[in-house]
């Protein structure tokens, strides 16, 4: 696109900045509570509502609570929250037999979702971190992490949460060759409908700090997750990763982190017109309460712009610990 322009004065841009709603007639991209999918902490008990202190203002919530937020998110308009459980020490272990457990936490809380708030879209995590003692998203064997091991248990994971009722499932994992498998299982399993969002282009990032410390998985976690998440240095392997995962049948895309790879979700945009996620993790989340803790920047201002900006990337919707809080900013 080549923009013409007159010189000064004839040209002004100012003169579309004038007012409220000149602005808004002239605004490119809008942001609603409709572009929002909330991630929820989920953990044993009734009642619970446990903070997460490097994330402050999240809790883990107890299957009840978790419910009363699907409530609330649904008559906030956010049309979709996603489950990560907080997985008891014992059922952590070398197997991760857990993952594919029908009565475990995620597939208890789906359950209880479904039953309660039917309207709104389920989704979870596939890999094994909640699951297993090493903190990896896959087996270790022999100190590395086994590809095409994990893709089986991975399997079994999600289809016990399709069992189970999910809308959506996100594997986070980064195997290669679990999209296909993952498709195939739930295509035979008559799970037909069920979506896959792959997170597709996810880097091997230090903004994931406060989830771990929020799904227990942190002190398990020796050395780092490089050999299957991507170097940050890199964006045309983002594109090779994207473009693998719809070949192998995702039906949406995520690039995670967000706010430092707002390129990738444009070049990722641009380049394939799929559906297209960004996930403003746990870090980011904690650097904007921390510094709006310290008044040193205006908390809601800084989330609604963060999050517009995502849409200005080019993002069809955002995964932010922020659904709620910006949900009812946005009225
Ligand atoms: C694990 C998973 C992670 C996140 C979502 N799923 C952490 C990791 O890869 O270590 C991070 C989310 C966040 O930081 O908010 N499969």
């Amino acid at each position: 696109m080549r923009a013409i322009q007159a010189s000064f004065p004839a040209t002004r841009l100012r003169r579309t900045r004038q007012s409220a709603g000149i602005r808004a007639l002239v605004a490119e991209n809008t942001l609603t509570p409709e572009d929002l999918i909330w991630p929820l902490f989920v953990r044993e008990g009734e009642g619970v509502e446990e903070p997460v202190p490097s994330m402050p203002g999240v809790v883990r919530r107890s299957v009840d609570k978790v419910v009363q937020a699907a409530r609330e998110a649904h008559a906030l308009g956010i049309p979709a929250i996603c489950l990560f459980p907080y997985t008891s020490a014992a059922n952590r272990t070398a197997d991760c037999a857990e993952a594919w457990n029908p009565d475990n936490l995620s597939n208890r809380a789906t359950r209880a979702i479904k039953e309660a708030v039917p309207d709104i879209a389920i989704m979870t995590d596939v890999a094994l971190d909640p699951y297993s003692d090493t903190g990896h998203d896959g087996f270790v064997v022999d100190g590395k992490i086994v590809n095409d091991e994990t893709v089986e248990a991975l399997v079994k994971q999600a289809l016990s949460q399709a069992e189970a009722g999910v809308d959506i499932i996100g594997p986070s994992d980064m195997m290669d060759g679990r999209i296909a498998a993952l498709r195939a299982a739930l295509e035979t399993a008559g799970h037909k409908d069920v979506l896959l969002l792959s997170y597709a282009a996810k880097y091997a990032s230090a903004f994931y700090g406060p989830f771990r410390d929020a799904v227990g998985a942190a002190d398990a976690l020796k050395g780092d997750k490089k050999t299957y998440q991507m170097d940050p240095a890199n964006s045309d392997e983002a594109l090779r990763t994207v473009a693998r995962d719809l070949a192998e049948g995702a039906d949406m895309v995520m690039v995670k982190p967000g706010m430092p790879y707002l390129d990738i979700c444009r070049r990722v945009k641009d380049a394939y017109g799929a559906p297209t996620y960004a996930y403003q993790v746990s870090g980011e989340y904690a650097m904007i309460m921390a510094a709006a803790q310290n008044g040193w920047i205006d908390g809601d201002k800084a989330m609604l712009e963060s999050l517009m900006c995502f849409k200005r990337a080019g993002c069809d919707g955002i995964l932010t610990y922020f659904a709620p809080q910006a949900a009812r900013a946005l009225g």
